[in-house]
């Protein structure tokens, strides 16, 4: 059995696999297609290719799992914030107006995303049975550093802006954990059998700030997925020590580990949570051998558990297919 929902929820010793960002750009079929469609927001709301990218690795590898093509800055997006995507610069929002985000109304969001559920409906009547279909939504804490632009480089944020505006963050995070209350509903109700809450940036919040920015809205996401009978995994990436705290509070069915934690100590540290993940996506960019015996750590690590087999973060663009499917292939006839 490999069904990752029933993994989930029956917490059997049984493995299953997918990957990050599975559905991309280091797929030539997805480059085809992004490059008949310039404009990246417009394509996640065109339902039919959505879906159909979403199918893509499944077509290609037979993975056990899909992940809806999207992404999580289409919820600033609903909330009236443009978000454009610049090559080799990553994502860029307009600025900020938090009189204009406190103007926003549930009905006008549900309807800015309808191509996004109705992308998730195809999908799940062309998925075969036994595999899930994922559903995400980015942490409010992931989606702040991207709507008020608080990132200085790769790994750094202005941490002096978030000191001086703490209650009107504070209210921002609230007021996004509720309209991602209605996304994941949505998403639900269009028939995703999974959640998936990245976090990607949590790794960055001070010490102070951590059950406020992290531990909290992760744990009323998780809540509602729990009381809507749906699994959800979370991904609090880069936060270190922090991922057993995180698990004994907020308590998810799955708990994806980044490539800095180690297997063991996961093992060891993380439990009544079924384990996703932690292979370096960068592993993949080197000789087979490399890749298998890195492979081979996390499987032999988590035999006598539930498992999911997954990455430390999003497969990188530049990844071979070939190398993925001989991955697949690595896993399969473990
Ligand atoms: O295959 C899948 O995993 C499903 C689709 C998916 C995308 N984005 C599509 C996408 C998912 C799950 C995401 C999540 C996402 N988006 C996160 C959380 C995970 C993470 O990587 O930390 C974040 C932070 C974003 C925001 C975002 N979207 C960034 C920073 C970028 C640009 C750089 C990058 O990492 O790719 C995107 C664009 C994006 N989202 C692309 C895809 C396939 C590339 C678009 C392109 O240029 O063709």
């Amino acid at each position: 059995m490999s069904d990752l929902k029933e993994i989930l929820v029956n917490k059997k010793n049984c493995k299953s696999i997918w990957f990050m960002r599975q559905a991309g750009r280091y797929l030539p079929e997805f480059r085809k297609i992004r490059l008949q469609n310039k404009d990246f927001i417009k394509l996640c709301l065109d339902s039919e290719l959505s879906s159909e990218i979403t199918l893509q690795p499944i077509k290609r590898f037979n993975l056990d799992s899909a992940i809806i093509f999207s992404d999580i800055l289409m919820v600033p997006y609903a909330l009236g914030q443009k978000v454009e995507f610049i090559k080799h610069m990553g994502p860029k929002l307009k600025e900020f107006n938090f009189n204009h985000f406190k103007n926003n109304n549930k009905k006008s969001f549900t309807q800015k995303l309808q191509p996004v559920y109705q992308a998730i409906s195809k999908t799940r009547n062309k998925l075969c049975k036994e595999k899930s279909l994922i559903a995400f939504v980015g942490a409010p804490w992931t989606l702040l550093i991207y709507m008020l632009d608080l990132k200085l480089d790769k790994e750094k944020i202005d941490y002096q802006k978030i000191k001086l505006k703490r209650e009107e963050i504070i209210l921002i995070l609230n007021k996004l954990n509720e309209y991602l209350f209605i996304h994941i509903e949505n998403q639900i109700n269009a028939g995703a059998d999974v959640v998936q809450i990245f976090d990607s940036w949590a790794g960055l919040i001070r010490p102070e700030d951590f059950v406020n920015y992290c531990i909290e809205p992760n744990f009323k996401l998780v809540n509602l997925c729990k009381k809507k009978n749906i699994p959800v995994i979370c991904f609090p990436r880069g936060i270190g020590r922090n991922y057993k705290k995180f698990n004994d509070v907020v308590r998810p069915n799955g708990l994806n580990i980044d490539y800095e934690v180690d297997p063991k100590w996961a093992k060891k540290n993380l439990k009544n949570v079924v384990i996703q993940g932690g292979l370096d996506p960068k592993i993949l960019l080197n000789s087979e051998k490399d890749i298998m015996s890195s492979a081979k750590k996390y499987l032999d690590t988590f035999q006598d558990l539930p498992y999911v087999f997954n990455l430390g973060h999003g497969l990188l663009p530049s990844t071979d297919p070939d190398k993925v499917k001989k991955l697949i292939k690595f896993y399969r006839n473990y």
